[in-house]
C-alpha cells in the first residue's frame, strides 16, 4: 500500500426524505439566494422540480434558476452560469441532475470567485482552486459519482477538449433512489457501466498487489454486476437502483483509490471521443473497454484474473474479458462505435484525432503508445 492522506468531508443524505433532511439541516449555514440548476427538464416531468422549489421556499430561499445544463457540459455553459451566479449574487448553488448538471455547477461554483480563467489556471499554470460558492448536489440520475468529489469533465468546445476541471465539492448529497425511476433504462444501463469501470480502473492502476482497495473495488464491480442483472430483469427494482447509485458514489468517494495509483485509460480516450462526437460516456466506454483490456491482458495477468473469479464467477483471464463484453452485449448498450449516437460520423479521421490528443497514462498496467490507441480504436469500428 503506498502512502496516503484521507479526508472525507462531505455529508450523504440517502433515500426518502433525504431531500427535506437535507434542506433542513443544511441550507440554514447559506445565504438567502440559491440557484436552482438543472438539466433539459426531466426535472420538470418527474415533479422533481416542484418538490425542490416547495422545500427552497418554505427555507426562506429566494430561487434564482440555471436551466439546460446538456449531457456533456460546455464550457461555454458554465461561463452562462458563472455570469448569472455573479449577477444575482448567489450565495448557494443546488445542482439537481445527473452528472453532467454536478460538474457544470462544480465549476460554476469555483470560476464565479475567480478573477482569472479557471481553464488557464489549471491547464496553463497548475494551480486549482480553493473557494467556490457553497454548493449541494441532488442526484437524479447515478452513474458517474460526481457528487463525491470535486472534480468535473468539461468539454471545451473551441479545444476540442473533452477534461478534467477541478471545482467544488458539494458539501453534501442527496442519494434518493426513487428519484432515478424516471430514468431510461439505457441510461440506468450506461450510468452503471461507467461505476464499473470507475471500479476497474482504479483497480487496474498500478499497484501492489496486497491492497485492501483492491478487495473494496471487486466487490463494487461484483455488486455492480448483480444489481444492472436486477435491473436487466426488472426495471422497478428500487432496491436494486439504491444498490447502484451507491455503488456508483462508492467508487468516486476516494475510498478505492485509498493506497494506490489508477489507470483510467479507457477513461482518456472516451473523454476524447466524446470531444469529438458527444457520445454518451458510460457507452463510449461500453465499446472502448473491452478492446482496451485485450491488449493489457498479459501486463495484468493475475488482476485480470482475480477479476474474472469475482466478478463473472469464471476462471481464467480471457474468460474474464468474454463474460465482460457478453456483459455489455447483456445489458443491450453499444458494442461498436456505429452504434454510438455521435454528432459527426466516426470516420478513421476522427479516431486518429482522438488517439493524437488523448491523455496517455503512466500508471496502467502498460504504458500506450499513440499508435496502439488508434489501433484500438480501430478495433471499436
Ligand atoms: O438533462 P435532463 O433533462 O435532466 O436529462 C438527463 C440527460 O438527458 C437525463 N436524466 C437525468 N435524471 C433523470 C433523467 N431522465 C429522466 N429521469 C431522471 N431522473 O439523463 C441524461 C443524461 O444525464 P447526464 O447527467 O449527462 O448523465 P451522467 O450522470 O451519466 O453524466 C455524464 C457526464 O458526467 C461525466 C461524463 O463525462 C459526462 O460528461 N463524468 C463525470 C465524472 C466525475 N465528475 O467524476 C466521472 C465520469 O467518469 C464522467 O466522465
Ligand atoms: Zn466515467
Amino acid at each position: 500500500m503506498n502512502n496516503f492522506t484521507y479526508s472525507y468531508p462531505m455529508k450523504v443524505y440517502f433515500g426518502e426524505d433525504a431531500t427535506k433532511n437535507a434542506i433542513a439541516t443544511e441550507l440554514g449555514n447559506f445565504g438567502k439566494t440559491v440557484m436552482l440548476a438543472y438539466g433539459g427538464g426531466s426535472i420538470k416531468k418527474t415533479g422533481v422540480y416542484d418538490e425542490m422549489v416547495t422545500l427552497l421556499e418554505n427555507a426562506g430561499k429566494e430561487i434564482v434558476e440555471f436551466s439546460g445544463i446538456m449531457p456533456n457540459p460546455t464550457y461555454a455553459k458554465v461561463q452562462e452560469g458563472v455570469e448569472l451566479a455573479r449577477a444575482k449574487h448567489v450565495d448557494f448553488i443546488l445542482a439537481v441532475g445527473g452528472g453532467s448538471v454536478v460538474d457544470c455547477c462544480k465549476v460554476i461554483s469555483a470560476q464565479a470567485v475567480l478573477e482569472e480563467d479557471i481553464w488557464d489556471m489549471e491547464y496553463k499554470s497548475g494551480k486549482f482552486p480553493t473557494a467556490g460558492i457553497p454548493m449541494g448536489a441532488v442526484v437524479t440520475a447515478s452513474g458517474t459519482g460526481a457528487e463525491m468529489n470535486a472534480g468535473a469533465v468539461i468539454t471545451c468546445e473551441d479545444k476540442m477538449w473533452k477534461g478534467p476541471l477541478f471545482g467544488t465539492a458539494a458539501t453534501f448529497a442527496v442519494l434518493n433512489p426513487a428519484y432515478t425511476m424516471s430514468v431510461s433504462k439505457i441510461q440506468v444501463l450506461s450510468g452503471a457501466f461507467d461505476t464499473l469501470s470507475h471500479a476497474m480502473e482504479t483497480y487496474l492502476g498500478t499497484s501492489d498487489q496486497d491492497n485492501v482497495s483492491d478487495d473494496v473495488a471487486l466487490s463494487i464491480m461484483r455488486n455492480t454486476v448483480v444489481n444492472m442483472r436486477r435491473v436487466l430483469a426488472d426495471i422497478e427494482d428500487v432496491q436494486a437502483r439504491g444498490n447502484l447509485m451507491w455503488d456508483s458514489a462508492m467508487a468516486e468517494n476516494g475510498i478505492l483509490k485509498v493506497g494506490r495509483l489508477t489507470d483510467f485509460q479507457a477513461h482518456q480516450i472516451e473523454h476524447q471521443l466524446g470531444a469529438y462526437t458527444d457520445c454518451n460516456h458510460g457507452q463510449g466506454l461500453a465499446v472502448i473497454q473491452p478492446v482496451y483490456y485485450r491488449h493489457i491482458v498479459n501486463d495484468a495477468r493475475e488482476k485480470f484474473t482475480r477479476f474474472a473469479k469475482v466478478v463473472f464467477d469464471v476462471e481464467t483471464a480471457e474468460q474474464g474479458l468474454d463474460a465482460l463484453e457478453n456483459f455489455v452485449k447483456e445489458c443491450g448498450l453499444p458494442t461498436k462505435m456505429s452504434e454510438l449516437q455521435s454528432k459527426v460520423e466516426i470516420t478513421e479521421e476522427v479516431l486518429h484525432q482522438v488517439a493524437e490528443t488523448c491523455n496517455v497514462i503512466k500508471s496502467n498496467p502498460r504504458e500506450l503508445d499513440r499508435e496502439e490507441i488508434y489501433q484500438i480504436l480501430r478495433e471499436c469500428m
